[in-house]
């Protein structure tokens, strides 16, 4: 009797209970939003490059990693349970296996590195809500391809990875793989605390009616923004990808003109994808959610190498008219954006919209045609830059794309941007068929043009 009193009140062994923020995304990921893939193209065997090392060595750097997330229904609770040890088995698809993967799916003569990272996206070990159930944080696969090459995948649960955990990760990865040396290094033991815990003081703070208020103009404006149509709005959905590249050239202009005009290159993005999206004489009104990594700015400040989701969103709507100019909007935007950041609402509003997510979760019938999209589009604050350099040689690393899934709540294109060799790599992620291939290839080919014909 004593013995399960006790059990009640305690939660497993070893484990932190999701809160906040990691909360919703525990609630989100079951529907299919929130599955972190980062798919690396390369030339050298996974097996005997020493890949099941060195993610050993990865887990046991980082408790997240090596936790498993424990789902308990009759509490409604979530919690991270570390293991002391690390247990991670690489899955390894055969040229056979692979090739039959990649024709199930249909065919746009898409290159395999995307057609696996669209597979990964969409493979939800955590699904399962109604029972008791243990799943792991991080699942990693190696897929042969046709003229010796490989797809290596890591799929991982966001609540443990946002985009600077995976910018990291693929850093860490790279090292581990070169080189022998066992180094120590931060992280070690618990299971990193969560953002919430983490916010300097009284910057959360709002008063009761501010916080009605805000709520209130938050659902007033997702129903009242404009949604880029829907396909088909009935069936099940999985996430797809477009992924849209320039050139040197053509990027170089367009950080230029963002520089000369002081802002970042979300806002240019942003600005493209309203100008692509929209195509009607009347003005409408578009939300963008624009994801800032609050790390740097939490007490105490955290390094690139604490992995967990430490990413707060910015919703903003913006009205739109025809014949906007991609400059002006773009600079409009970004200063929404940073008025927005400068009043604190990354904090203040944070307990707001993870509350509107879970509600929306589950009551999909409040957002328009049970389509669970809250926002246009969202954006990432900062860019990542990355230039090829001799780890990545080392390692065969001939290519790599990386993003998380949104067919559950979310956006509806979702632009996770790299600046790879001052090329932009930009991988757009949409829930399918709600919208279809044609349909967000189209946008993105028009918001590459918009962006090229409008700048320096
Ligand atoms: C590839 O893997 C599948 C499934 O694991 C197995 O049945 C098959 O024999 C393998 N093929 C080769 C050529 O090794």
């Amino acid at each position: 009797m004593y013995q399960s009193l006790v059990e009640m009140m305690m939660e497993p062994k070893g484990g932190r209970i999701a809160s906040g923020t990691e909360y919703s995304w525990c609630r989100a990921v079951p529907g299919g939003t929130g599955i972190a893939v980062l798919a690396i193209l390369t030339s050298k065997v996974p097996e005997t490059s020493g890949l099941q090392d060195a993610l050993n060595k990865l887990q046991s750097y980082h408790p997240i990693l090596r936790s498993r997330l424990h789902t308990n229904p009759s509490k409604n609770t979530f919690s991270f349970v570390t293991s002391p040890t690390t247990f991670i088995q690489v899955k390894s698809f055969n040229l056979s296996s692979t090739s039959k993967i990649l024709e199930s799916s249909e065919r746009f003569s898409i290159a395999p590195l995307q057609l696996i990272l669209e597979h990964e996206l969409n493979e939800n070990a955590w699904c399962n809500l109604k029972c008791t159930s243990t799943t792991d944080m991080l699942y990693a696969s190696s897929y042969a391809l046709p003229d010796a090459k490989w797809v290596v995948a890591l799929r991982l649960h966001v609540a443990a990875c946002d985009r600077t955990t995976a910018v990291s990760l693929l850093k860490e990865l790279l090292l581990v793989l070169v080189s022998d040396d066992d180094q120590e290094q931060e992280g070690r033991g618990e299971v990193n605390l969560a953002i919430e815990a983490l916010i300097p003081k009284g910057k959360a703070k709002k008063a009761l009616w501010a916080r009605g208020r805000d709520m209130l103009t938050y659902s007033v404006n997702s129903l009242k923004s404009t949604n880029l149509k829907f396909i088909d709005a009935k069936s099940p959905r999985s996430s797809q990808v477009v992924r849209l590249q320039l050139n040197k050239d053509d990027t170089e202009r367009i950080l230029l003109t963002c520089k000369s005009r002081g802002i970042k290159l979300c806002g240019m993005l942003a600005a493209a994808g309203l100008i692509a999206a929209h195509n009607s004489d009347n003005q409408r009104k578009y939300a963008v959610a624009t994801l800032t990594d609050c790390r740097s700015i939490l007490e105490p400040p955290l390094s690139n190498h604490r992995f967990g989701f430490y990413h707060s969103a910015i919703m903003n709507t913006h009205l739109i008219k025809r014949g906007e100019k991609l400059g002006d909007l773009a600079k409009k935007i970004y200063t929404a954006f940073a008025n927005s950041k400068h009043c604190n609402r990354h904090f203040s509003d944070m307990a707001d919209l993870n509350f509107l997510m879970c509600k929306a979760i589950e009551n999909p019938s409040l957002t328009p045609a049970s389509s669970l999209r809250s926002s246009f589009m969202s954006v990432f604050e900062d860019s990542v830059f990355d230039s090829s350099n001799e780890m990545q040689q080392q390692v065969g690393l001939e290519d790599y794309m990386g993003c998380a899934s949104v067919h559950g709540i979310g956006p509806s294109i979702a632009l996770f941007d790299t600046i790879r060799d001052g090329r932009l790599d930009c991988v757009c992620v949409y829930p399918s068929p709600l919208h279809s291939r044609e349909q967000m290839q189209e946008l993105v080919e028009k918001m590459k043009s918009v962006l090229v014909q409008n700048v320096g």
